[in-house]
């Protein structure tokens, strides 16, 4: 007893672990990852007008914009070494089929044609191909009394595709999760004589809570019932595994899960099945968490967003879409 007290008192032990955590120096040198701006894809929303720059009420520092407006923040992001991003388009009208999401004048191909013009080979423009923001009824297909059409959904997301690539698009990610998606993309691609472009697939996304803030800033909620007959239920696993399984035989380049945080598991799991490069979508409701605590003053922003990248790109994600890409971009820069 009395020697447990003793400041002077030395166990034997050969291993010490925090001889590694003494100081900076050598906490850097043994940091097994490391995130760096090259990492995010940017996620903007694009709207109709001049001079629009409305904040998403949910998600402080995200904007609806038009294209000027918009332009000028890919020329922020760039300077902060953010090379990447994907589009989302508004349209200010919708359908039962979603034709603004394949218009060849539409919202989304302008925003496209205008980006690469302005940037060139500096910025890779992605492009979420997906009806739901397009749609009247919200939904990520067609509809036939009350039913989601699988096989005519894809049908049109191989026009959406194909419009963003004639638009300038660099690399396109479908999001609808219909089956059969990506192989019917790579061959409508192929035929056009875009080969070399490459897919993004949400391979793995769930129907999550976590999308509330971007439905209201994409304004596509569906009107009636939800997403669960073709996003995933939360509580599997394996499952995920088939559904990547399925879009790497079509022809995905690149893999995704969506959420992040929530899924590091699959995350984790997908890397190692399928040693694919893997993407992970943190998404709004994560953004709006961290947004949230801290302007109560309950979590410190910038460490709780660095930890969360981090985690993501630990478990096994090397491309991470994120809101907070601008502003992890500019602490990392220093
Ligand atoms: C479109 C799409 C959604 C998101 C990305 N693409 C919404 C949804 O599936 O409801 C969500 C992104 C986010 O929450 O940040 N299908």
């Amino acid at each position: 007893m009395e020697k447990q007290k003793n400041n002077d008192f030395h166990l034997d032990m050969i291993t010490r672990p925090r001889r590694l955590r003494m100081n900076p120096l050598v906490r850097d040198m043994v940091e097994e990852t490391a995130l760096s701006p090259k990492d995010f894809i940017y996620p903007m929303f694009f709207c109709e007008g001049e001079k629009v720059r409305a904040e998403v009420p949910s998600m402080p520092g995200i904007y609806r914009q038009s294209i000027d407006m918009g332009l000028k923040e890919i020329e922020e992001a760039l300077a902060l070494g953010v090379r990447s991003v994907i589009l989302f388009g508004i349209p200010d009208k919708k359908d039962p089929l979603g034709t603004g999401s394949y218009a060849p004048n539409g919202i989304i191909q302008r925003t496209i044609a205008a980006a690469k013009k302005a940037f060139g080979s500096d910025l890779l423009v992605v492009t979420d191909v997906c009806l739901c923001e397009y749609t009247d009824h919200g939904h990520c297909a067609p509809v036939e009394n009350g039913v989601i059409l699988n096989d005519p959904g894809v049908a049109l997301h191989c026009r959406t595709a194909l419009s963003h690539v004639a638009a300038g698009a660099d690399m396109v990610a479908p999001s609808d999760m219909m089956d059969g998606r990506v192989g019917a993309i790579r061959e409508t691609l192929d035929e056009a004589g875009f080969q070399d472009i490459p897919i993004m697939a949400y391979s793995a996304k769930y129907s999550s809570a976590f999308y509330g803030p971007f439905r209201d800033a994409a304004d596509s909620s569906p009107q009636f019932g939800d997403r669960r007959s073709y996003q995933m239920n939360p509580a599997n696993a394996e499952e995920a595994l088939r559904e990547v399984a399925l879009d790497i035989e079509e022809g995905a380049d690149i893999v995704m899960v969506k959420p992040a945080l929530p899924y590091l598991d699959i995350i984790r799991r997908v890397k190692d099945t399928f040693n694919m490069p893997v993407a992970a979508y943190n998404v709004s409701g994560e953004y709006s968490m961290v947004k949230a605590a801290a302007r109560l003053g309950w979590v410190d922003n910038d460490r709780v967003m660095m930890e969360s990248l981090t985690a993501i790109k630990r478990a096994g994600a090397s491309i991470i879409l994120t809101y907070f890409a601008k502003e992890a971009a500019a602490l990392l820069k220093g």
